[in-house]
C-alpha cells in the first residue's frame, strides 16, 4: 500500500518530531467542517503520513466539541486508507498500570449527544449498519502488537476501552460501573472516531499510554501529577512505536 498512513496524535503525542512536511501544513476544509487543525504530510520512517493533532494546536478542544466526522474525513479526503489513533488514557485493571502501552481490542461507548454517524442525512440518501465486531482493524492492530513486543514494550492486550463524555474526570462509582461492565481502561476520545473510521471504510486501530491510574484508583487530586509524571515517557514510547510499525504498513 502506498497511500498515506493517517495519525491521530492526542495528549499522548503533541507532535510528530519526526515528520518532515513536504509542504506547508495545511487545514482543509471538508463536506463536514474543518478538522481540529492543520493535516502535517510528509515522510516518516520511510513512509508518507499525515498527522493530525486531536484536540487542535496547543490542546484546545474539548474532547465533547471535537469534529470528529471532519477528522475523519480530511484524512480520507487525503488519500488515507490506514489511521493510527493515539490515545492517553486511564488504567482501571491492576495490570493496567501507568507507563504502559496497550492496543484495545474493543471498546464500549458512554458518551453522549456527539455527532457520531455519516448517515444522518437522509437527503444525502445511504445507510449502512456497520459491522462493528471487530472495532479495531485486526491486521493494524496486530502489527502495533508485534512492532510493540519487538521492542521489549510488553504491551498489554487484549484490553476494552471505555470512552467517557469528559472532559471532567470520572467517579469513582463509574469507574466502579466501568470495571463491571469489563473496561480496563477509560478515556475521552476512543468514539465516535473509531465508528467514523469504519463508516468512511478506513481501516483503524489504537495504541494507547496509561498515563494515570483511574479515578477513584488513586488518591483525588494526585491524578494530574501522576500523568504529568507519565506523559513524557509515554510520548517518547509512542513515537518508537510508530517508527517501528509505520513502514511495515
Ligand atoms: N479518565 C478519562 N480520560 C482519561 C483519563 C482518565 O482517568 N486519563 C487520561 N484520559
Amino acid at each position: 500500500m502506498s497511500s498515506p498512513i493517517g495519525i491521530i496524535g492526542g495528549t499522548a503525542l503533541a507532535e510528530l518530531a519526526g515528520v518532515s512536511p513536504q509542504h506547508a501544513p495545511l487545514v482543509p476544509d471538508t463536506a463536514y467542517g474543518a478538522p481540529s487543525g492543520p493535516l502535517v504530510r510528509g515522510g516518516f520512517a520511510g513512509r508518507e503520513v499525515c498527522f493530525l493533532m486531536r484536540h487542535g494546536r496547543g490542546h484546545r478542544i474539548a474532547p465533547h466539541a471535537i469534529n470528529y466526522r471532519a477528522n475523519i474525513r480530511a484524512l480520507a479526503d487525503a488519500g488515507c486508507r490506514q489511521v493510527i489513533a493515539i490515545a492517553a488514557v486511564g488504567g482501571i485493571t491492576e495490570a493496567m498500570r501507568p507507563g504502559r502501552i496497550v492496543i484495545p481490542d474493543q471498546l464500549i461507548d458512554y458518551s453522549w449527544g456527539r455527532v457520531h454517524t455519516f448517515y444522518d442525512d437522509p437527503a444525502e440518501g445511504g445507510l449502512d449498519h456497520i459491522d462493528f465486531t471487530e472495532p479495531y482493524t485486526p491486521r493494524l492492530r496486530e502489527a502495533l502488537l508485534g512492532a510493540a513486543r519487538d521492542l521489549d514494550m510488553a504491551p498489554a492486550a487484549p484490553a476494552v476501552y471505555g470512552v467517557t463524555q469528559g472532559p471532567r474526570l470520572e467517579t469513582p462509582a463509574e469507574i466502579n460501573r466501568m470495571e463491571r461492565d469489563g473496561c480496563d481502561l477509560v478515556g475521552m476520545t476512543g468514539m465516535p472516531e473509531a465508528g467514523l473510521a469504519r463508516e468512511a471504510g478506513l481501516d483503524y486501530a489504537c495504541a494507547a499510554v496509561i498515563v494515570n491510574k483511574a479515578a477513584g484508583r488513586t488518591g483525588g487530586l494526585a491524578i494530574h501529577a501522576e500523568i504529568e509524571a507519565t506523559l513524557a515517557q509515554g510520548m517518547r514510547d509512542i513515537e518508537s512505536l510508530l517508527e517501528a510499525v509505520v513502514p511495515q504498513l
